[in-house]
């Protein structure tokens, strides 16, 4: 879908999405408009500082329209895991001695060591909420269960950028704001997937990056009016007063806004519904392949989800699979994906993970499937010249 929109679809498999996806070429294109003109630091009050402010304010507001939220709430950062720490150690004083930060096994590390280190650092405790161990369904029971008198903050993923889970953020944020604690949502994979509705879902922060959906690198972080009225983060003495620009501490990276903007933009107007179905296909063709391939182990079949499918090949190695899908040229992600907590609940090293976005095709998936039933097929030879079965 939309495939003539992307120029760095250049004939190669990209199923590395959840790493990134490639620029929509309204934003590639937005971005060099922007960077090709006059150019000054904001707030100058003259026609190229205009410029900067209209692109940030642009870029603001699409994003706010895209999530659901007022655009007096979206923080721009350089990316998510930045905008995490800053938020972790800016609310470090809330937590005490004894209380409990609730994580789960569903989060990438971003979301989940700086939770950590916070709870160090206060002698606080953190409690893991864990997913179905078949389906890896995180269930809002299994959050329920690590909920407490003493729990203070919950970080959870609106979707895992391993398994592709996608557990039901809005009856989490109901369960834990009825214990009195709050909910940081990471919507970083689940952002190119799904309709993400911030103010509807009554979430206390939420953090997402335009470089997984089709924009630059470049992320932002959404918080609840009360909690922007209530945090004060260190910044400059005679610098801005509440409000996001505390949050954003001296100048941006203003090139990246022309496209944030864009993209966000795109996905606003193409729908997230609709994309949704388009992967929904390929998503089904995908699994009904690897289903059919001897030796293949896919983990999880949650029933709500997005189209990234975590998997392993019996008798090669994850990085040896990689290696011999990049010899056809189909990119694929190997390794543990900062799902460590993951990793660790299935009790493997790492494994492979192919991700589609829209743009991807049945003829993708199909050349996938192809690749992986020769690198299975008895006497095939790795990629690294090994007899299949090897490492
Ligand atoms: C689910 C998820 N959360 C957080 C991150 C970290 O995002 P960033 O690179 O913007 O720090 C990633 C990056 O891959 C991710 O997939």
């Amino acid at each position: 879908m939309n495939r003539e929109r992307f120029p760095g679809l250049d004939g190669t498999v990209r199923f590395d999405a959840p790493a990134g996806s490639q620029l929509v070429v309204s934003a590639a294109d937005a971005i060099a408009t922007y960077i090709r003109s006059p150019v000054a630091n904001a707030h100058g009050g003259f026609p190229p500082s205009d410029r900067t402010d209209a692109a940030v304010a642009g870029a603001r507001a699409a994003v706010a329209n895209l999530f659901g939220t007022d655009p007096a709430n979206v923080v721009f950062g350089p990316s998510m895991t930045a905008l995490t720490y800053l938020l972790a150690s800016t609310v470090a004083d809330s937590v005490g001695a004894g209380d409990e930060i609730v994580c789960t096994r569903l989060d990438h590390e971003a979301n989940v060591s700086p939770w950590r280190q916070l709870a160090e650092s206060r002698s606080a405790h953190v409690r893991i909420a864990e997913p179905d161990p078949v389906t890896l369904e995180l269930s809002v029971e299994s959050v329920e269960r690590v909920l407490s008198e003493r729990t203070r903050w919950v970080a959870v993923t609106a979707a895992s950028n391993a398994s592709g889970s996608v557990p039901d953020v809005s009856a989490i944020v109901e369960r834990v704001h009825a214990r009195g604690a709050r909910v940081v949502v990471d919507a970083v994979h689940a952002a190119p997937h799904l309709p993400l509705d911030f103010d509807t879902w009554g979430a206390d922060a939420m953090f997402a990056s335009a470089y997984k959906w089709f924009g630059p690198h470049g992320s932002m972080m959404l918080l609840a009016p009360e909690l922007m009225q209530e945090l004060r983060p260190r910044h400059l003495r005679g610098g801005p007063g509440p409000g996001v620009e505390q949050w954003e501490r001296g100048a941006l990276s203003f090139e990246q806004f022309p496209g944030i903007e864009a993209a966000a933009t795109y996905l606003s107007e193409t729908g997230l519904d609709r994309i949704g179905a388009v992967e929904s296909e390929l998503l089904d063709r995908l699994l009904a392949g690897l289903d059919e391939i001897p030796g293949v182990t896919v983990y999880g079949k949650p029933p709500r989800r997005t189209s990234t499918v975590l998997f392993n090949v019996e008798g090669h190695a994850p990085a040896e699979v990689a290696a011999a899908l990049r010899e056809r040229e189909i990119y694929v992600w190997h390794g543990h994906f900062y799902a460590i907590e993951l990793m660790d609940f299935l009790g493997i090293d790492g494994a492979v993970r192919a991700g589609l976005l829209h743009y991807n095709t049945a003829d993708e998936v199909d050349r996938l499937l192809e690749a992986l039933t020769a690198l299975t097929r008895p006497g095939s030879l790795s990629a690294a010249g090994q007899p299949g079965g090897g490492s």
